[in-house]
């Protein structure tokens, strides 16, 4: 039997929105109801843990810290594949004190043996973690995001770190600042993408390395509702509660769709994927029923 896949968490105690670096945020809303939406937000995380491990996963829940509201988005704590983690470096300040407490995190899980290697990316050069760099168990390669929180020097650091090839993606709207709010590979082989998040070039780059049948286009609704922000165990899709017509769609593919209330978190711009982490991913992993490989989709 193969191990069960491990999503890292965070306890949403210290979660709030108090500052404003997306245009999703909104400080006034939360204290407008500060009490409510704390209890919201503990609901929706222990909602979307259940899911994870109805789906099959092991959960781990780190706790979070006064000060740091958004440590409770662990997919922009680091790049992790084959044991190793790459931790990230925060473009906004309100964040980069995030940076010790994920270290100090992947430093404990080194001590644990579970991880083998904690990497940095240098200073200045910013990236942001699994949220801008998404691996394709599929494909053999990393998505990255750049040109909103990352910047394209991140790539070369992460291709370097982990030896696999890295498929660059221009983002460019502040809306859709990070990948995983506008590209979502999933087990299957398919990619569902909003194509509105992404330069000319970088959707280019994805029809020609993605196959037409393969590819899903979110719709605004879809995108705006961070379904596209969505976490894929298996044929299990968690996700924030999705428009009925993706649903569908996915349904259609053999996917079975989980909607769970995330509205707390997305008052912070994020979905069900940003709140999680995957610690287990590794390039030996093959679960594709489409049985595709980097000769049949591209080399990048
Ligand atoms: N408020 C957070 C930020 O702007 C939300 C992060 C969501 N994370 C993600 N991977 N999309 O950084």
């Amino acid at each position: 039997m193969t191990a069960k896949p491990l999503f890292l968490l965070t306890d949403p105690a210290h979660y709030e929105v108090s500052y404003v670096i997306n245009p999703w945020m909104a400080p006034d809303e939360w204290s407008r109801d500060r009490a409510h939406h704390q209890a919201a937000a503990r609901e929706g995380l222990l909602a979307l843990k259940r899911a994870l491990e109805a789906a099959g996963a092991k959960v781990r829940v780190m706790a979070g810290v006064m000060g740091l509201p958004d440590l409770v988005f662990p997919a922009n704590a680091a790049i992790v594949l084959d044991r190793r983690a790459l931790v990230a470096r925060f473009s906004c300040s309100e964040r980069q004190g995030e940076e010790d407490v994920f270290l100090r995190e992947f430093e404990q899980l080194k001590r644990e043996g579970f991880i083998t290697a904690v990497g940095t990316f240098p200073r200045g050069v910013f990236q942001e973690g699994a949220g801008d760099c998404i691996w394709d168990q599929n494909r053999d390669w990393f998505w990255a995001g750049f040109g909103q929180r990352s910047v394209r020097a991140s790539l070369d650091v992460i291709e370097n770190f982990f030896g696999v090839p890295v498929v660059s993606l221009e983002l460019v709207s502040p809306r859709f600042y990070h990948l995983d709010v506008c590209f979502l590979p999933l087990t299957g082989g398919e990619v569902v993408y909003y194509p509105p998040a992404f330069s000319e070039a970088a959707r280019a780059k994805i029809r020609a390395l993605v196959p037409a049948d393969l590819l899903i286009e979110a719709s605004d609704a879809d995108a705006a509702a961070f379904s596209v922000n969505a976490v894929n165990i298996g044929r299990s899709i968690i996700m924030a509660r999705p428009p009925e017509r993706l649903k569908k769609i996915l349904e259609a593919k053999g996917y079975e769709v989980t909607g769970i209330d995330l509205a707390p978190f997305m008052m912070s711009g994020g979905g069900a994927y940003c709140m999680t982490l995957r610690l287990d991913r590794s390039r030996d992993e093959k679960t594709s029923a489409a049985g595709l490989n980097r000769a049949a989709a591209g080399v990048p």
